[in-house]
């Protein structure tokens, strides 16, 4: 500990003189205001970044520290001026992602328009579903052969040609910005392709690399460290290490054989990364998704996940972008425990500036296990448990995105509510791959463990939903309830409290890609059956009314629009789960300052339901409800089957 505090004092140090001589160096460039504005940001990040830097590097935390001072400050300073204006207009809303206007939207570049500058022709589709926020699935030069969708990065610097070039994405983020659509892009931080140079000349034994990677000459280390360690692709990738002939040594590979662990111990790792990220953000991109943010650090006899290094690095390069580029955010993706999650939005012991946003996989996986269930217990007892996200930071909500979903439900949740927790995972992956009695799911298993017996699961939201089974069986009563279902989710989504995120194709009701196998470098990847193309002729028919197309489309539309009227729902507003009295009911009431609060009812069972809303003081106005409407009195609501309601609880407090 003596030690921590010496090095802290020594990155202060270090880090005043930087900024000193890097304020003499750009006094001229920026002016006097200017140079005072940056010296203040330089003094609000200081202490959280010599904090951080010698809490991981400690005595090579200093020299670091100089040079990633450097490369912030430089970057900030050279940052195109669209840019720096829009870092400014951030300031009036800092959480501008969890704004009730915002609606986000995922998609594949090729799969979506062909190229970068195919899309420019098609964002029109965009704004008639209301999206601000677009995130691109990985875009940079991926290895050649299988590439895990584009996350073996080998190279950062340069565009997937395939798809376009930096200049094109420039084009993209111009032209998003336009429309009012911020541009999330993947940072794949804790690995690159086999086929990066880094990599390749960490293989030669090039000592200006060496570091950069986690290997081992022989199996002891990787054998103490497996005992602990789970495995990511037990089916199709097992084991987390990989013997490479050419450098005779074992090298980490949480994922894929292909995806070699970078080891983030070594300052040239931290500072490399910091230029990807600031060369990223300075094409315009507004938010970096964060892949794979547990992994980065690694610790023996753990499972090598969520640990305290990993936060501090994800700290430090907050702070250092705060100064290259201060209106960026970053979303985490760490599909982890709740507890754990809350960490990377920064709730720690005291509260800091780690990512902005993270994704709610407990949220998704209790939405799909009420589905199935038609009973909200589960869900209630453990989003009450979950913590708040700190002030300023959010969740990103899903029903589907392009991975798989883990049936991550706490032994602890389970047992709570009665449950037998190995019971209940594997009733889900039974139920949503179609094996159960009575399942209306068109899901498939995604890597069997055999060894834990864990089964995950692929599959579009549609054909999760049972419109993939009713089309097949031409059966229109279960279409029927199959579209409630779909539509009751997202209203569900759309009011939870976060940014909603449409993944590509579930606007339209896309079903299950039957040919994902035959797709370029899916290899035996059944997660390509829930990311299909986006299909042209379906999108035309969008417009058509009456067609399911349509049905789907306008109903989100319609959500989008509402949404945006009723601050209640931004996602920094608060959301209490309350008792709705009846099992098969979700009731959740949105609360934010700025206006009257709306009480969300869900009815997940097919059967009509009958839900007291006393707690509104009878004073409530529905604002939007699904078809058939649930008929509201001053003591409560019928819903339909599948029905749900937005209620404008206008005697409740604010
Ligand atoms: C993330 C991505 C997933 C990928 C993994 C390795 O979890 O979402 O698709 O396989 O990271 O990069």
């Amino acid at each position: 500990m003596a030690d921590g505090q010496q090095w802290r004092d020594c990155v202060v140090t270090a880090l005043r003189e930087q900024e000193a001589a890097l304020l003499a160096e750009v006094r001229d460039e920026l002016g006097p205001l200017e140079t005072a504005g940056l010296a203040a940001r330089l003094q609000l990040v200081r202490p959280e970044l010599a904090g951080a830097l010698a809490a991981v590097f400690g005595p090579q935390s200093a020299a670091l520290a100089r040079e990633v001072l450097t490369t912030a400050v430089r970057s900030g300073i050279r940052r195109p001026l669209p840019l720096r204006v829009r870092d400014r207009q951030r300031d009036v809303d800092p959480s501008w992602a969890l704004s009730q206007q915002a609606i986000g939207y995922v998609c594949y570049v090729d799969l979506y328009a062909g190229t970068l500058l195919g899309l420019l022709e098609e964002l029109d589709h965009l704004q008639e579903l209301g999206v601000t926020y677009l995130h691109l699935m990985p875009l940079l030069l991926p290895r050649t052969g299988e590439d895990d969708g584009g996350y073996a990065v080998a190279d950062y610097e340069r565009v997937d040609p395939r798809l376009g070039t930096m200049a094109d994405l420039e084009q993209v983020a111009d032209a998003l910005h336009a429309r009012g659509i911020s541009l999330c892009v993947d940072l794949v931080l804790n690995h690159t392709a086999d086929e990066h140079p880094w990599a390749r000349a960490a293989l030669t034994g090039d000592p200006a690399y060496a570091d950069r990677y986690l290997s081992y000459p022989d199996r002891e280390q990787p054998d103490a460290y497996e005992r602990r360690l789970p495995e990511v692709f037990p089916d199709t990738s097992p084991g987390s290490f990989t013997w490479q002939p050419e450098a005779a040594r074992w090298f980490w590979t949480t994922f894929n054989s292909w995806q070699w662990d970078l080891d983030h111990a070594a300052p040239s790792t931290f500072a490399a990364m910091l230029e990807v990220m600031v060369q990223l953000l300075d094409r315009g991109v507004d938010v970096l998704r964060l892949d794979a943010v547990p992994f980065t650090w690694k610790r023996l006899g753990t499972d090598c996940q969520n640990q305290p290094e990993a936060h501090l690095l994800l700290q430090a390069f907050r702070a250092l972008v705060r100064l290259a580029a201060p209106g960026a955010l970053f979303k985490a993706e760490a599909i982890v425990a709740p507890d754990h999650l809350v960490q990377y939005l920064g709730a720690h012991e005291v509260q800091r500036a780690e990512c902005d946003l993270a994704y709610h996989n407990q949220l998704m996986v209790l939405l799909w296990s009420t589905a199935a269930t038609r009973d909200v217990g589960l869900a209630v007892h453990a989003l009450r448990r979950l913590r708040r996200p700190p002030t300023g930071t959010g969740w990103v909500t899903y029903l589907r995105g392009h991975d798989d979903i883990g049936w991550a439900v706490s032994d602890t949740d389970a047992r709570a509510v009665g449950l037998d927790p190995f019971a209940h995972r594997r009733f889900l992956a039974d139920f949503y791959a179609g094996r159960h009695l009575g399942s209306y799911a068109r899901g498939a298993d995604f890597q069997r463990n055999n060894a834990t017996g864990d089964v995950r699961t692929s599959g579009t939201t549609a054909s999760l939903c049972g419109i993939e089974q009713a089309l097949d069986e031409q059966d229109p009563v279960l279409l029927e309830d199959a579209l409630r279902r779909f539509v009751l989710l997202h209203a569900v989504l759309y009011a939870y409290g976060g940014l909603p995120l449409l993944f590509s194709g579930d606007e339209l009701g896309q079903r299950n890609d039957p040919d994902w196998a035959a797709r370029r470098k899916a290899g035996r990847d059944n997660r390509w059956m829930h990311r299909p193309a986006l299909d042209r002729a379906a999108a035309k028919l969008r417009h058509e009314s009456g067609t399911l197309e349509a049905r789907v489309f306008e109903a989100l539309q319609q959500l989008g629009t509402v949404r945006r009227q009723l601050t209640a729902l931004r996602g920094d507003g608060s959301v209490e789960v309350l008792d709705s009295g009846d099992p098969g009911v979700l009731a959740l009431l949105r609360r934010h300052p700025c206006d009257h609060p709306v009480l969300v009812l869900a009815n997940f069972s097919e059967h009509p339901r009958w839900v007291a809303t006393q707690v509104l003081d009878g004073r409530t106005l529905p604002v939007l409800a699904s078809e058939p409407a649930p008929v509201v009195t001053p003591d409560g609501a019928l819903l339909p089957g599948l029905g749900w309601a937005w209620l404008r609880a206008e005697g409740l407090e604010r």
